[in-house]
């Protein structure tokens, strides 16, 4: 598990761009944290970082949004307006499959809510800190962790 100091959107972003650009198409990003931890903050630096153009909002009330400008697919998911039951209907193994999609990266806000998980994915975990700052922990299961996270 690394733990990263985040002080402000810009490191987020940053973080997210680092990402972006260095991981692979099947890989899976899940995000746990409160509202406004800075969740979607970080997959609009994965969508800068993959060279998409078109602005990423939240999927929240579209539930999954699909960029296929950049480098490999993003699928953008939001469950939080999801209990777990509802969940297993949305067959979310065939983003991470690629089955009937285009591999690209998938990033899932709102983790916890998710009945079952892939085999491999990163967990990232996001807090507020006491200075307005985030603290990120993330940690890579059954896949690589990807190198000098913090770069430019
Ligand atoms: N490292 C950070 N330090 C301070 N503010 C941040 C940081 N990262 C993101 N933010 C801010 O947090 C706010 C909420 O972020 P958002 O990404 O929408 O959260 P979530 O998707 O988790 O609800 C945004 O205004 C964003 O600019
Ligand atoms: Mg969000």
């Amino acid at each position: 598990m690394t733990k990263l100091f985040l002080p402000n959107t810009q490191a987020t972003q940053q973080l997210g761009i680092t990402l972006g650009k260095n991981l692979t198409a099947g890989s899976v990003i899940l995000l746990e944290g409160d509202l406004g931890a800075g969740k979607t903050t970080l997959v609009q630096g994965i969508g800068k970082g993959l060279g998409i153009n078109e602005s990423i909002v939240s999927p929240t009330f579209t539930l999954i949004n699909e960029y296929i400008e950049g480098r490999i697919p993003l699928y953008h998911l939001d469950l939080y307006r999801l209990k777990p039951q509802e969940v297993t209907g949305l067959n979310l193994e065939s983003y991470w499959e690629g089955i009937e999609v285009t591999p690209g990266i998938v990033a899932i806000e709102w983790a916890e809510r998710m009945p079952y998980l892939p085999d491999s994915y990163f967990r990232v975990c996001l807090k507020s800190g006491e200075d307005g700052d985030r603290q990120l922990e993330i940690t890579a299961v059954n896949c690589q962790m990807i190198d000098n996270l913090i770069s430019s």
